[in-house]
Protein backbone atom coordinates (compact mmCIF):
# COMPACT_ATOMS: atom_id res chain seq x y z
CA UNK A 1 0.00 0.00 0.00
CA UNK A 2 1.44 3.54 -1.12
CA UNK A 3 0.74 6.29 1.10
CA UNK A 4 1.07 10.10 0.94
CA UNK A 5 3.89 10.05 3.11
CA UNK A 6 6.17 7.94 1.07
CA UNK A 7 5.24 9.42 -2.16
CA UNK A 8 8.21 11.09 -3.86
CA UNK A 9 7.93 15.34 -3.90
CA UNK A 10 9.80 17.26 -6.60
CA UNK A 11 10.81 20.90 -6.32
CA UNK A 12 13.14 22.26 -9.55
CA UNK A 13 15.36 19.42 -10.72
CA UNK A 14 15.44 17.72 -7.26
CA UNK A 15 13.51 14.85 -6.16
CA UNK A 16 12.67 13.70 -2.81
CA UNK A 17 12.34 10.00 -2.39
CA UNK A 18 9.59 10.98 0.58
CA UNK A 19 8.00 13.82 2.27
CA UNK A 20 9.71 13.15 5.61
CA UNK A 21 12.67 15.87 6.90
CA UNK A 22 14.86 15.76 9.58
CA UNK A 23 14.12 19.02 10.78
CA UNK A 24 17.55 21.51 11.95
CA UNK A 25 18.56 21.05 15.15
CA UNK A 26 21.91 22.73 16.71
CA UNK A 27 24.40 20.00 17.77
CA UNK A 28 26.32 22.62 19.33
CA UNK A 29 29.49 20.58 19.10
CA UNK A 30 31.78 23.00 16.91
CA UNK A 31 34.77 24.75 17.64
CA UNK A 32 35.51 27.88 15.42
CA UNK A 33 32.24 26.48 13.31
CA UNK A 34 33.89 23.59 11.68
CA UNK A 35 31.56 20.53 11.41
CA UNK A 36 32.92 17.29 12.88
CA UNK A 37 32.45 13.54 13.07
CA UNK A 38 29.54 13.52 15.84
CA UNK A 39 27.91 15.53 12.88
CA UNK A 40 28.63 13.15 10.32
CA UNK A 41 27.71 10.39 12.28
CA UNK A 42 24.53 12.28 13.79
CA UNK A 43 22.83 13.38 10.35
CA UNK A 44 23.88 10.14 8.84
CA UNK A 45 22.31 7.99 10.91
CA UNK A 46 19.30 9.60 10.62
CA UNK A 47 19.70 9.37 6.04
CA UNK A 48 20.10 5.62 6.51
CA UNK A 49 17.38 5.39 8.79
CA UNK A 50 14.87 6.28 5.93
CA UNK A 51 14.75 10.04 5.81
CA UNK A 52 13.79 11.69 2.69
CA UNK A 53 15.36 15.05 3.29
CA UNK A 54 18.60 15.70 6.30
CA UNK A 55 18.37 19.60 7.05
CA UNK A 56 22.02 20.51 8.72
CA UNK A 57 21.71 22.67 11.80
CA UNK A 58 21.87 26.77 11.80
CA UNK A 59 25.04 27.28 10.01
CA UNK A 60 26.19 30.59 11.10
CA UNK A 61 26.94 32.88 7.88
CA UNK A 62 29.24 35.03 10.27
CA UNK A 63 31.27 34.51 13.66
CA UNK A 64 28.89 36.71 15.24
CA UNK A 65 25.76 35.44 13.86
CA UNK A 66 26.48 32.50 16.03
CA UNK A 67 24.09 31.44 18.76
CA UNK A 68 26.94 29.89 21.25
CA UNK A 69 30.95 29.28 20.06
CA UNK A 70 29.53 25.72 19.65
CA UNK A 71 27.49 26.65 16.67
CA UNK A 72 28.72 25.18 13.31
CA UNK A 73 29.58 27.92 10.50
CA UNK A 74 29.78 28.37 6.95
CA UNK A 75 30.91 31.34 7.33
CA UNK A 76 34.86 30.77 5.49
CA UNK A 77 35.88 28.78 2.92
CA UNK A 78 37.43 26.34 5.11
CA UNK A 79 34.37 25.22 6.43
CA UNK A 80 33.66 23.72 3.04
CA UNK A 81 35.16 19.99 3.35
CA UNK A 82 34.15 18.99 6.46
CA UNK A 83 30.21 19.94 5.43
CA UNK A 84 30.70 18.05 1.55
CA UNK A 85 31.87 14.92 3.38
CA UNK A 86 28.34 14.88 5.03
CA UNK A 87 26.31 15.96 2.14
CA UNK A 88 28.46 13.10 0.47
CA UNK A 89 27.30 10.38 2.85
CA UNK A 90 23.47 11.31 2.91
CA UNK A 91 23.17 11.46 -0.71
CA UNK A 92 24.98 7.69 -0.44
CA UNK A 93 21.77 7.03 1.59
CA UNK A 94 19.36 8.37 -0.92
CA UNK A 95 18.74 11.37 1.06
CA UNK A 96 18.76 15.01 0.05
CA UNK A 97 21.05 17.08 1.42
CA UNK A 98 20.09 20.24 3.12
CA UNK A 99 22.06 23.54 5.21
CA UNK A 100 20.16 25.83 7.00
CA UNK A 101 22.06 29.14 6.62
CA UNK A 102 21.60 31.49 9.99
CA UNK A 103 22.60 34.69 11.83
CA UNK A 104 21.65 34.76 15.37
CA UNK A 105 21.47 38.36 15.40
CA UNK A 106 20.31 39.85 19.37
CA UNK A 107 20.58 36.09 20.19
CA UNK A 108 24.16 35.40 19.85
CA UNK A 109 27.15 35.64 21.98
CA UNK A 110 25.66 32.72 24.78
CA UNK A 111 27.61 29.61 26.31
CA UNK A 112 25.70 26.47 24.86
CA UNK A 113 22.91 24.95 26.30
CA UNK A 114 24.25 22.19 27.82
CA UNK A 115 27.16 24.06 29.69
CA UNK A 116 24.38 26.17 31.46
CA UNK A 117 23.01 29.02 28.41
CA UNK A 118 24.36 32.04 30.27
CA UNK A 119 25.78 34.99 28.32
CA UNK A 120 29.48 34.39 26.85
CA UNK A 121 31.41 37.47 27.97
CA UNK A 122 34.47 39.03 25.92
CA UNK A 123 36.79 37.44 28.35
CA UNK A 124 35.17 34.39 27.19
CA UNK A 125 35.47 35.17 23.97
CA UNK A 126 31.70 36.21 23.62
CA UNK A 127 31.40 38.76 21.11
CA UNK A 128 28.79 41.97 20.56
CA UNK A 129 25.91 40.52 19.15
CA UNK A 130 24.29 42.61 16.41
CA UNK A 131 19.98 43.52 15.67
CA UNK A 132 18.03 45.98 14.18
CA UNK A 133 17.31 47.69 17.10
CA UNK A 134 19.38 47.97 20.97
CA UNK A 135 16.99 46.04 22.41
CA UNK A 136 17.95 42.52 24.40
CA UNK A 137 15.77 39.12 23.96
CA UNK A 138 15.95 39.41 27.92
CA UNK A 139 17.69 40.44 30.96
CA UNK A 140 19.86 37.08 30.36
CA UNK A 141 21.37 38.51 26.79
CA UNK A 142 23.48 41.43 25.38
CA UNK A 143 22.17 44.51 24.50
CA UNK A 144 22.77 44.00 21.08
CA UNK A 145 24.02 46.55 18.39
CA UNK A 146 21.83 48.35 15.95
CA UNK A 147 23.08 47.19 12.56
CA UNK A 148 23.83 50.32 10.46
CA UNK A 149 23.69 50.55 6.54
CA UNK A 150 26.87 48.86 6.09
CA UNK A 151 26.42 46.59 8.69
CA UNK A 152 23.00 45.47 6.63
CA UNK A 153 25.08 45.34 3.11
CA UNK A 154 27.70 42.97 5.13
CA UNK A 155 24.82 40.92 5.99
CA UNK A 156 23.48 40.29 2.96
CA UNK A 157 26.69 39.85 1.45
CA UNK A 158 27.47 37.63 4.23
CA UNK A 159 24.30 34.97 3.14
CA UNK A 160 25.22 35.49 -0.13
CA UNK A 161 28.69 34.14 0.19
CA UNK A 162 27.47 31.19 2.33
CA UNK A 163 24.94 30.42 -0.28
CA UNK A 164 27.88 29.97 -2.65
CA UNK A 165 30.05 27.44 0.11
CA UNK A 166 27.01 25.55 -0.09
CA UNK A 167 27.00 25.00 -3.45
CA UNK A 168 30.42 23.75 -3.39
CA UNK A 169 29.63 22.04 -0.17
CA UNK A 170 26.74 19.79 -2.48
CA UNK A 171 24.00 20.40 -0.74
CA UNK A 172 20.49 20.21 -2.64
CA UNK A 173 18.95 22.72 -0.85
CA UNK A 174 19.25 25.83 0.82
CA UNK A 175 17.13 27.54 3.44
CA UNK A 176 17.23 30.68 4.79
CA UNK A 177 16.36 30.89 8.91
CA UNK A 178 14.15 33.85 9.44
CA UNK A 179 12.34 32.07 12.14
CA UNK A 180 12.48 31.95 16.34
CA UNK A 181 13.54 35.13 16.98
CA UNK A 182 17.04 35.38 15.01
CA UNK A 183 18.03 38.11 12.98
CA UNK A 184 15.93 38.28 9.99
CA UNK A 185 13.03 37.45 11.95
CA UNK A 186 13.79 39.96 14.35
CA UNK A 187 13.92 42.72 11.14
CA UNK A 188 10.31 41.01 10.50
CA UNK A 189 8.59 41.99 14.25
CA UNK A 190 8.17 45.31 15.33
CA UNK A 191 9.02 43.49 19.12
CA UNK A 192 12.78 43.72 18.12
CA UNK A 193 13.11 46.25 15.42
CA UNK A 194 12.20 49.88 16.13
CA UNK A 195 14.16 51.35 13.18
CA UNK A 196 12.94 54.73 12.06
CA UNK A 197 14.63 53.75 8.36
CA UNK A 198 13.94 52.15 5.61
CA UNK A 199 14.24 48.50 7.33
CA UNK A 200 11.91 49.46 10.01
CA UNK A 201 7.73 50.48 10.49
CA UNK A 202 5.92 49.57 7.53
CA UNK A 203 5.76 45.87 6.46
CA UNK A 204 7.38 46.44 3.14
CA UNK A 205 10.07 48.13 5.05
CA UNK A 206 10.48 45.10 8.13
CA UNK A 207 10.37 42.72 5.44
CA UNK A 208 13.08 44.30 3.19
CA UNK A 209 15.96 42.38 4.63
CA UNK A 210 14.45 38.80 4.13
CA UNK A 211 14.01 39.36 0.71
CA UNK A 212 17.28 41.33 -0.07
CA UNK A 213 19.14 38.33 1.35
CA UNK A 214 16.31 35.94 -0.51
CA UNK A 215 17.37 37.71 -3.63
CA UNK A 216 21.54 37.68 -3.12
CA UNK A 217 20.68 33.55 -2.29
CA UNK A 218 18.68 33.15 -4.91
CA UNK A 219 21.60 34.59 -7.22
CA UNK A 220 23.91 32.76 -5.95
CA UNK A 221 22.01 29.16 -5.72
CA UNK A 222 21.87 27.00 -8.85
CA UNK A 223 18.42 27.95 -10.48
CA UNK A 224 18.13 23.93 -10.64
CA UNK A 225 17.57 23.82 -6.67
CA UNK A 226 15.11 24.34 -4.24
CA UNK A 227 15.25 27.41 -1.65
CA UNK A 228 13.22 26.94 1.43
CA UNK A 229 13.22 29.92 3.83
CA UNK A 230 12.04 29.23 7.35
CA UNK A 231 9.53 31.71 9.19
CA UNK A 232 7.92 31.84 12.50
CA UNK A 233 4.23 32.10 11.31
CA UNK A 234 3.13 33.83 14.28
CA UNK A 235 4.93 35.51 17.45
CA UNK A 236 2.01 34.35 19.57
CA UNK A 237 1.77 38.03 20.57
CA UNK A 238 -0.83 39.22 18.83
CA UNK A 239 -2.94 41.28 21.62
CA UNK A 240 0.15 43.38 22.41
CA UNK A 241 3.18 42.07 24.65
CA UNK A 242 6.06 44.26 26.39
CA UNK A 243 9.52 43.55 25.58
CA UNK A 244 9.43 41.02 28.64
CA UNK A 245 6.29 38.86 27.40
CA UNK A 246 3.79 40.07 29.61
CA UNK A 247 0.62 41.69 28.45
CA UNK A 248 0.57 45.46 28.80
CA UNK A 249 -1.31 48.10 27.40
CA UNK A 250 -0.08 50.19 24.55
CA UNK A 251 2.91 47.78 24.09
CA UNK A 252 3.85 46.45 20.31
CA UNK A 253 1.91 43.82 18.88
CA UNK A 254 4.27 41.04 17.43
CA UNK A 255 4.31 39.45 14.01
CA UNK A 256 1.24 37.90 12.96
CA UNK A 257 -0.49 34.64 10.77
CA UNK A 258 -1.97 37.37 7.95
CA UNK A 259 1.42 39.18 7.54
CA UNK A 260 3.34 35.63 6.84
CA UNK A 261 0.82 34.91 4.35
CA UNK A 262 1.70 38.15 2.70
CA UNK A 263 5.55 37.77 3.32
CA UNK A 264 5.33 33.74 1.81
CA UNK A 265 3.51 35.08 -1.14
CA UNK A 266 6.57 37.82 -2.03
CA UNK A 267 8.78 34.53 -1.66
CA UNK A 268 7.31 32.81 -4.14
CA UNK A 269 7.63 35.77 -6.35
CA UNK A 270 11.54 36.45 -5.61
CA UNK A 271 11.98 32.37 -6.36
CA UNK A 272 11.84 30.89 -2.65
CA UNK A 273 10.43 27.43 -3.57
CA UNK A 274 9.14 26.36 0.29
CA UNK A 275 8.47 28.11 2.95
CA UNK A 276 9.19 26.05 6.29
CA UNK A 277 6.41 27.19 8.60
CA UNK A 278 7.56 27.24 12.76
CA UNK A 279 6.27 29.42 15.16
CA UNK A 280 7.18 31.68 18.25
CA UNK A 281 11.16 32.99 19.54
CA UNK A 282 10.87 36.28 19.73
CA UNK A 283 9.99 36.61 22.89
CA UNK A 284 10.65 35.06 26.29
CA UNK A 285 7.12 33.62 27.86
CA UNK A 286 5.24 33.84 25.22
CA UNK A 287 1.86 32.05 25.70
CA UNK A 288 1.59 29.03 23.00
CA UNK A 289 -0.54 26.42 22.79
CA UNK A 290 1.95 23.55 22.30
CA UNK A 291 0.03 20.39 21.26
CA UNK A 292 0.49 17.74 18.90
CA UNK A 293 0.83 19.26 15.65
CA UNK A 294 -0.10 22.79 16.87
CA UNK A 295 1.58 24.53 13.59
CA UNK A 296 0.15 22.84 11.10
CA UNK A 297 -2.40 25.00 10.50
CA UNK A 298 0.06 27.95 9.88
CA UNK A 299 1.48 25.48 7.30
CA UNK A 300 -2.07 24.66 5.52
CA UNK A 301 -3.16 28.19 5.68
CA UNK A 302 -0.16 29.41 4.08
CA UNK A 303 0.02 26.75 1.14
CA UNK A 304 -3.49 27.58 0.44
CA UNK A 305 -3.63 31.37 0.79
CA UNK A 306 0.33 32.16 -0.34
CA UNK A 307 -0.45 29.28 -3.23
CA UNK A 308 3.51 27.97 -2.35
CA UNK A 309 4.42 24.74 -1.30
CA UNK A 310 4.80 24.31 2.87
CA UNK A 311 6.73 22.57 4.92
CA UNK A 312 5.00 21.35 8.39
CA UNK A 313 7.08 21.42 11.96
CA UNK A 314 6.37 21.04 15.79
CA UNK A 315 5.13 17.60 17.90
CA UNK A 316 4.69 15.61 14.90
CA UNK A 317 5.66 12.42 16.07
CA UNK A 318 3.25 9.57 14.70
CA UNK A 319 2.90 8.27 11.70
CA UNK A 320 -0.57 8.13 10.85
CA UNK A 321 -0.28 11.91 11.98
CA UNK A 322 2.26 13.03 9.24
CA UNK A 323 0.77 10.84 6.56
CA UNK A 324 -2.51 12.61 6.85
CA UNK A 325 -0.68 15.80 6.91
CA UNK A 326 0.34 15.29 3.58
CA UNK A 327 -2.86 13.38 2.21
CA UNK A 328 -4.87 16.31 3.77
CA UNK A 329 -3.05 18.96 1.47
CA UNK A 330 -1.75 20.71 4.44
CA UNK A 331 1.74 20.67 4.18
CA UNK A 332 4.50 18.97 1.21
CA UNK A 333 6.97 17.75 3.70
CA UNK A 334 6.85 17.26 7.45
CA UNK A 335 10.33 18.01 8.95
CA UNK A 336 10.66 16.20 12.81
CA UNK A 337 13.19 16.97 15.30
CA UNK A 338 13.00 16.04 18.66
CA UNK A 339 11.45 12.84 17.08
CA UNK A 340 14.55 12.31 14.99
CA UNK A 341 16.45 12.32 18.25
CA UNK A 342 14.37 9.55 19.96
CA UNK A 343 14.10 7.49 17.05
CA UNK A 344 16.99 7.91 13.98
CA UNK A 345 15.38 5.35 11.77
CA UNK A 346 12.11 7.36 12.30
CA UNK A 347 11.17 6.56 8.72
CA UNK A 348 11.84 3.30 8.49
CA UNK A 349 10.11 2.66 11.15
CA UNK A 350 6.85 4.67 10.08
CA UNK A 351 6.85 2.38 6.63
CA UNK A 352 6.28 -0.94 9.12
CA UNK A 353 3.72 1.11 11.13
CA UNK A 354 1.88 2.06 7.91
CA UNK A 355 2.20 -1.23 6.20
CA UNK A 356 4.56 1.02 3.24
CA UNK A 357 7.54 -0.35 2.19
CA UNK A 358 10.60 1.21 3.12
CA UNK A 359 13.62 0.55 1.76
CA UNK A 360 16.62 -0.37 4.05
CA UNK A 361 20.08 0.37 4.22
CA UNK A 362 21.07 -3.09 2.27
CA UNK A 363 23.49 -3.62 4.82
CA UNK A 364 20.55 -4.25 7.40
CA UNK A 365 18.28 -5.86 5.36
CA UNK A 366 18.37 -8.98 8.08
CA UNK A 367 16.56 -6.78 10.31
CA UNK A 368 13.98 -5.25 8.46
CA UNK A 369 10.47 -6.36 7.24
CA UNK A 370 10.34 -8.84 5.54
CA UNK A 371 8.14 -7.29 2.35
CA UNK A 372 11.03 -3.96 2.64
CA UNK A 373 13.30 -2.87 -0.26
CA UNK A 374 16.81 -3.05 -0.27
CA UNK A 375 18.89 0.65 -0.68
CA UNK A 376 22.38 0.14 -2.23
CA UNK A 377 24.33 2.68 -1.07
CA UNK A 378 24.37 5.37 -4.00
CA UNK A 379 27.74 6.73 -5.30
CA UNK A 380 27.42 10.54 -6.43
CA UNK A 381 30.00 12.51 -8.16
CA UNK A 382 32.14 14.36 -5.80
CA UNK A 383 30.75 18.04 -5.84
CA UNK A 384 33.09 20.42 -7.85
C1 LIG B 1 18.22 20.24 19.92
C2 LIG B 1 17.44 21.17 19.04
C3 LIG B 1 18.11 22.07 18.22
C4 LIG B 1 17.39 22.90 17.35
N1 LIG B 1 18.08 23.70 16.46
C5 LIG B 1 17.39 24.33 15.48
C6 LIG B 1 18.07 24.95 14.40
O1 LIG B 1 19.29 24.84 14.25
N2 LIG B 1 17.33 25.62 13.48
C7 LIG B 1 15.95 25.68 13.56
O2 LIG B 1 15.33 26.30 12.71
N3 LIG B 1 15.29 25.05 14.55
C8 LIG B 1 15.97 24.37 15.48
N4 LIG B 1 15.29 23.66 16.43
C9 LIG B 1 13.82 23.58 16.33
C10 LIG B 1 13.41 22.33 15.54
O3 LIG B 1 13.93 22.35 14.21
C11 LIG B 1 11.89 22.17 15.48
O4 LIG B 1 11.36 23.28 14.78
C12 LIG B 1 11.26 22.10 16.87
O5 LIG B 1 12.03 21.27 17.73
C13 LIG B 1 9.83 21.56 16.82
O6 LIG B 1 9.83 20.28 16.21
P1 LIG B 1 9.69 18.92 17.08
O7 LIG B 1 8.42 19.05 17.91
O8 LIG B 1 9.59 17.84 16.05
O9 LIG B 1 10.89 18.79 17.96
C14 LIG B 1 15.98 22.85 17.33
C15 LIG B 1 15.32 21.96 18.18
C16 LIG B 1 16.01 21.11 19.01
C17 LIG B 1 15.27 20.13 19.87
Amino acid sequence: MSHPLFSPFQLRSVIFPNRIGVSSMCQYSSQDGFATDWHLVHLGARAQGGAGLVMVEASAVTPEGRISDGDLGIWKDEHVPALARIAGFLHSQGARAGIQLAHAGRKGSMTVPFRGERLLLPQDGGWQPLAPSPLAFSSNYAVPQALDQDGINATIEAFRQAGHRAVKAGFDVVEIHAAHGYLLHQFLSPLANQRTDSYGGSFENRTRLVLEVVDAVRAEWPAHLPLFVRISATDWAEGGVSGDGSSSQGSHVGWTPDESVKLAALFREHGVDLVDVSSGGQIPNAKIPVGPGFQVGFAARIRTEAAIPTAAVGLITQPAQADSIIESGQADLVLLAREFLRDPYWAVHAAAALDDSASWPVQYIRAAPQHSATRAPVTRPEPA
